[in-house]
C-alpha cells in the first residue's frame, strides 16, 4: 500500500493506493473515527462486483452499514437525484452517527460528495473511486457539484474527503473504452507538470491498458501525487494555480457538450481538445513541433480520438464562449510551453482557434 498526503492546512487527508485493498479499507477508516453508521453510495453493479470485502471489512471494525444504490450516468447528477437521496438518507438516519463513503466512479464521487457537503450542514465523507479516471483525478481535490439545466456542475461546494482508497484492481473490470478514457487526464499530468510521468507512459501505454498492476499503480500514485501538489497550492481555486488541470479542457468541455455528453465521454473529449490546445501552443510559437508530435502520438497510442465526428467548429466555438472559466467574455487558455511546463493564456484570437479546431473535424 502507498500513501500520499494531501497536506492542507485545515482538513489534510491521505489517498490511500494499492492492489486488493477492499478488505482493509474498514481497518484504515477506524483509524480515523468519522462515525460509526456507514452510507454507501454506490451503483447496483459495482455493489455486485465488489462489494461483499468491502462490507465484510467495515462491519469487522465496528460499522454498520447501509447501501444507497443510484443508478449510473450523469442523470444521477440531477438536482432532482440529489434532493431524493437526500430525502432516503434523513429516513434512515434517526440517532446515528453518519457518515458517507462514495464508491464508484466520478459521477457518484461527485454527487455523494455534494450530499455529505449539504446534508445537516456537512457529515465526513471519503472516496472510494473505482474508475481510472476517479482514480487518477475526480476523486482527489474536495470539489463536489451537481448538474442544474443551466449546465453540468453549476451547483457545489469544496468540500475535502477525509480519504481517497484506491484500489487498482477494481480497474481490471472496466471496458477498454473506460480505461482510455482515464488515461487522458494521466497525459495530462505528464505534460503540465511531468516529463518523466510522460516518458513512463509513452514506454508503458500497452501495460497500462492491459491494466497491467505495476504500471497501473504507478500512474495512479504519480497522477494523484501531482494532484495533491495542485490542490495544496491552490485548494479553493484562489490563486489560480488550479486553472492549469484545464490543459485539454477548454475546447474539451465544448466538444464533450456538441456531444450532448453522449458521443464522447469526458477523457476522450479532453484528448481533441489537448491535440487543439498542442496546436495552438505550435501556433502562437510557444511549443515547438516535435513536443507536439509527442503529445499526438501518445494519445494515438493510448486509442484516444483523433478527430471530431458529427460537430462542427461553429457548434464547438459558440459552447467554449459559455463555459464558465470564461472571465468577462475573454478565452483563458493553458498552453503548453514543453512536455512537463504549461502557461496560462487570455485572448487568444479567434483565427488561431478556428485553425487548431478545423485540423481535428472530420471532413463530413
Ligand atoms: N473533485 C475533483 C477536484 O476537486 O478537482
Amino acid at each position: 500500500m502507498k500513501t500520499v498526503r494531501v497536506a492542507l492546512k485545515q482538513c489534510p487527508y491521505s489517498i490511500v493506493i494499492g492492489h486488493r485493498i477492499l478488505g482493509d479499507f474498514g481497518k484504515k477508516l477506524r483509524r480515523l473515527n468519522p462515525g460509526r453508521d456507514a452510507l454507501l453510495v454506490t451503483s447496483a453493479k459495482i455493489w455486485r462486483l465488489h462489494g461483499a470485502a468491502l462490507e465484510k471489512g467495515l462491519k469487522q471494525n465496528g460499522f454498520s452499514v447501509k447501501v444507497f444504490a443510484v443508478a449510473d450516468g450523469e442523470r444521477s447528477k440531477s438536482a432532482r437525484s440529489a434532493v431524493a437521496l437526500l430525502e432516503r438518507i434523513a429516513r434512515y438516519d434517526v440517532m446515528r452517527r453518519p457518515f458517507i463513503v462514495a464508491f464508484g466512479g466520478g459521477v457518484i464521487g461527485d454527487l455523494a460528495g455534494f450530499v455529505a457537503a449539504v446534508y445537516k450542514r456537512g457529515i465526513p465523507y471519503v472516496q472510494i473511486p473505482t474508475t481510472f479516471l476517479a482514480q487518477i483525478d475526480a476523486a482527489i481535490g474536495g470539489k463536489t457539484a451537481i448538474d442544474l439545466t443551466a449546465g453540468k456542475n453549476l451547483a457545489g461546494a469544496f468540500y475535502q474527503p477525509k480519504m481517497v482508497f484506491s484500489d487498482v484492481s477494481v480497474l481490471k473490470t472496466l471496458p477498454l473504452r473506460q480505461m482510455r478514457n482515464g488515461l487522458a487526464e494521466a497525459v495530462k499530468y505528464g505534460i503540465i507538470l511531468d516529463p518523466r510521468l510522460f516518458r513512463f507512459l509513452e514506454l508503458h501505454v500497452r501495460d497500462v491498458l492491459a491494466g497491467e498492476e505495476s504500471a497501473l499503480t504507478r500512474v495512479v500514485v504519480r497522477s494523484s501525487r501531482l494532484k495533491a501538489g495542485v490542490v495544496e497550492a491552490d485548494e479553493k481555486e484562489i490563486t489560480g494555480h488550479r486553472a492549469i488541470l484545464n490543459f485539454g479542457h477548454t475546447l474539451g468541455h465544448a466538444i464533450e457538450a456538441a456531444g450532448k455528453f453522449k458521443l464522447y465521454q469526458h477523457g476522450e473529449a479532453v484528448a481533441l481538445g489537448m491535440r487543439m490546445a498542442a496546436d495552438i501552443s505550435v501556433r502562437k510559437s510557444m511549443l515547438g513541433a516535435g513536443d507536439a508530435r509527442r503529445i499526438n502520438l501518445l494519445l494515438d497510442a493510448a486509442g484516444l480520438p483523433r478527430l471530431c465526428r458529427k460537430i462542427s467548429a461553429g457548434q464547438i466555438l459558440t459552447l467554449m464562449k459559455h463555459d464558465k472559466k470564461f472571465i468577462s467574455g475573454r478565452n483563458r487558455f493553458v498552453l503548453a510551453r514543453a512536455i512537463g511546463r504549461v502557461s496560462l493564456v487570455e485572448g487568444i484570437g479567434e483565427t488561431v482557434i478556428r485553425q487548431a479546431v478545423a485540423g481535428r473535424l472530420c471532413a463530413r
